[in-house]
Order: C-alpha cells, then sequence, then structure tokens
C-alpha cells in the first residue's frame, strides 16, 4: 500500500518517534555476515487480512510476501569459515538481484514499499555497510522511512512475525555470533541475564564440523552426521553446568571435541557420527542448564510471562529444541521458536523488526552510522573475553 498517513517526513532525516498506520509493508535487508538476503513483510490490523493471514497458517501479525536469500558457502567453503573482505564484496554483488527477486515474489513495486529496513549492526562492518547504504539510497530516492535495525532484535523478534507471544518473555538466542540469554520485556527493551564467556554455541557447531570433515556451514551437518550417533560413546565436558549465574563457555568443550577427533581414524564414519551426537548432546545439556536457572530468575521477576522463547540459527536444531522443551515444561513456560526458515539469518527478521519499530513510531535519520558492536542491554557488563560480538 501507499505511504498515505504517514507523518514521517516531519522526523526526516533524523528519525524520530512518529505515529504510523498499523498497516504496512517493509523491505527488509540482511547483510550482516555470510547471507544476503531480502524480504517484503506485510502487517495489517483489519479483520479482512487478518483472517487471510490465518487461512495461511500465520497466528502473529505478519505475512512474508516475498523473499530471497543466498548464502555464500561457496565463496567461504575453502576457508572453512566467514572471510569478513570476501563477504563484503559478495554482498556488494548480489544485494541488487536478491532485492529485485523479492520484489518479484512479493508482486510488489516501489509504490506498494512504505518502509526500508537494514540491519545496521552488529556484524562483519564491511557488509553491514552495503546494507545499511543501500538502504538508505533507496529510501532517500523513494522518499520512505528509514530504519536501522540491530539484529540480535531481529532475532528477538521474529518469533512475533508468526506466532502470538506478548512481551515479556524469556529468550535463548543461539546463533554464530551470539549465545545470549535476555529478558524482552518489550521492543527495544531487553534485561541479559547470561552470555557466553568465550565461543558463540554456532562457532561450536562450525568448528566440530571442520574437525569431523563435515563441510560448512557445520551446524546443519553436524546434526544430520548425529542422527546415527551414539552420543554415549565419548565423554565430554558440559561446560557451566551447575554454575551460579546463567554465562555459557564452548572454548574447553571445542578443545576436547579437537582432542577426541584426533583419535578417530578418517574413514570411521560411525566414529564421527558418534562424536557428533555426543557433541551435541554436551551442548544441549549445558544450553538446558544455563536455561533453566534464567528461567526460574524470569519467573520471579515476571509472574505474568509464559514463553520461552529460542531463536536463531542454532534454533534450528531438533536436539537442542526437544532438550529445551524439557525445560520448559518444568517452569511452566511454552516453548515457541520462529519457523526454522526464520532461525538462520534472512530478510523477513529484518522487516519485521522494522515493522515492530515502525508501529511504535521509530525510524532512524540517514546519518546513522553502522555499528561493528551493538550490544541489546546497554547496562550489561561486556563479555568476559574477545571473540563475542555483544
Ligand atoms: O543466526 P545465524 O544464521 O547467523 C548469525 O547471526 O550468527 O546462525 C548461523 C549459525 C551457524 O553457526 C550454523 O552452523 C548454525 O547457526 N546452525 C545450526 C543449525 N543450523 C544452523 N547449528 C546447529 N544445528 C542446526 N540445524
Ligand atoms: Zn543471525
Amino acid at each position: 500500500m501507499q505511504v498515505a498517513g504517514f507523518i514521517w517526513f516531519a522526523g526526516w532525516p533524523r528519525g524520530g518517534a512518529r505515529v504510523y498506520p498499523q498497516d504496512m509493508k517493509v523491505l527488509g535487508l540482511e547483510t550482516s555476515c555470510d547471507e544476503t538476503a531480502a524480504a517484503i513483510v506485510a502487517v495489517t490490523e483489519s479483520g479482512d487480512s487478518a483472517k487471510s493471514i490465518s487461512a495461511k497458517g500465520v497466528a502473529g501479525g505478519g505475512m512474508v510476501l516475498g523473499h530471497a536469500l543466498r548464502s555464500q558457502f561457496d565463496e567461504h567453503e575453502r576457508f572453512g569459515g566467514v572471510v569478513p573482505e570476501v563477504a563484503a564484496r559478495a554482498h556488494l554483488d548480489h544485494l541488487a538481484p536478491i532485492v529485485e527477486a523479492a520484489m518479484d515474489e512479493a508482486g510488489c513495486g516501489w509504490a506498494d514499499i512504505d518502509a526500508i529496513a537494514a540491519t545496521a549492526g552488529p556484524g562483519l562492518i564491511g557488509g553491514v555497510m552495503v546494507g545499511v547504504t543501500a538502504a538508505k539510497a533507496m529510501a532517500l530516492v523513494r522518499n520512505l522511512p528509514f530504519v536501522a535495525v540491530n539484529h540480535l532484535e531481529a532475532h528477538a523478534l521474529t518469533v512475533r512475525l508468526d506466532h502470538d507471544v506478548p512481551f515479556p518473555y524469556l529468550l535463548l538466542l543461539i546463533s554464530g555470533g551470539h549465545c545470549q540469554l535476555l529478558i524482552v520485556e518489550g521492543v527495544g527493551r531487553y534485561v541479559r541475564l547470561g552470555t557466553t564467556i568465550d565461543d558463540a554455541v554456532g562457532e561450536a557447531f562450525d568448528k566440530t564440523a571442520k574437525l569431523l570433515d563435515l563441510g560448512y556451514p557445520g551446524g546443519p551437518a553436524v546434526e544430520r552426521c548425529a542422527v546415527r550417533g551414539e552420543a554415549g560413546r565419548f565423554d565430554l565436558p558440559r561446560p557451566m553446568k551447575g554454575r551460579p549465574g546463567c554465562d555459557f563457555s564452548f572454548s574447553g568443550l571445542k578443545t576436547a571435541v579437537r582432542q577426541a577427533a584426533q583419535t578417530i581414524d578418517n574413514g570411521d564414519d560411525q566414529a564421527k557420527a558418534d562424536l557428533a551426537a555426543a557433541f551435541q548432546r554436551a551442548v544441549a545439556d549445558s544450553l538446558a542448564d544455563r536455561t533453566a536457572r534464567a528461567a526460574s530468575i524470569f519467573r520471579e521477576r515476571h509472574p505474568e510471562g509464559a514463553h520461552l522463547v529460542v531463536a536463531g540459527g542454532v534454533a534450528a536444531n531438533a536436539a537442542i529444541r526437544a532438550a529445551l522443551d524439557t525445560v520448559s515444561k518444568k517452569a511452566g513456560l511454552a516453548l515457541v521458536a520462529p519457523r526454522p526458515a526464520l532461525c538462520t539469518d534472512n530478510g523477513a527478521m529484518v522487516a519485521w523488526a522494522g515493522i515492530e519499530r515502525l508501529r511504535l513510531g521509530l525510524t532512524d535519520g540517514l546519518d546513522f552510522a553502522a555499528r561493528p558492536r551493538w550490544p541489546l542491554d546497554l547496562t550489561a557488563p561486556k563479555a568476559a573475553f574477545a571473540g563475542v560480538k555483544a
């Protein structure tokens, strides 16, 4: 729909808080790591549209009209990890056709778009700058509002696109760059209960896949391999289990996996599957222990809160979801996760976070600078060691 009714220009170009219509279509861009993605998400408050959304099996407030995504697996595979400079150049090459493909799928022209949202941090700064600069240029040319989205906030709020999950909720954010437990009190209102003191959990999956020669990206490869494995064969540590607080650590587990991998013959597929299963079980146990502690803090602070949300790329893992399901039941919380395609990085989560902010009248000026580091809880102390983005 058109921008009729917007009074956004009153705050432009510095951004600010204004009243926005509740029906809108937003284009979201994601370029913070190794996925170039774009999506158009629509939201409507009108009864008729709400019915058509439900008919498509979408219980929450949003509908993904079109999306396109290009992973940079080929570019980074030979390095066994993401190379920032290579990633930035690939985003530059692919963003325009990706936006076009998403718009085509949505059947949208520029006249239909009400605002443009882009991941503005945290992440690999070269890629973030590509997305932010493109979004600002489109906003300027089309005279549309621009929303600078925190990538972590996008992961945190995406569940609400599909599901009716009110604030506050407890969030376990597990991805390639992050591992955090947060209370989500509202849009822009986060209380961090725990974070990793060394590596992110997705990194540990990727490293394990590399050690076992399973390919890149590691998470799905480890999960597939673990299905054939016997988790009890290798005795791996459960990092931080039973310790006070809600922090995580995965570097010790990574070392233990490396040592165990050295005892395996490269052709021994069963041993690889057993080690993958043992690793996955250790991660699931560790996440479950930390989340159970956070759940009791959450219940105490917010007796009205009813949901445990798991988000981020690692949330696609079925074994981890099963472990969290047990935790949530014990804590009296309902476990909810975005559909798997919205767990890993994508454009729809950015568009949705844009919608959540626009609904509150929040936009950003074209002077907004991309941020390599952008914690959700600004009052939380910086994580103890390097290697984490927030
Ligand atoms: O959220 P995401 O796409 O990017 C970041 O914001 O970091 O997460 C990517 C991470 C990668 O480390 C990938 O290996 C992991 O999520 N991942 C998985 C699975 N699918 C993706 N880890 C475990 N099991 C999976 N099925
Ligand atoms: Zn992510």
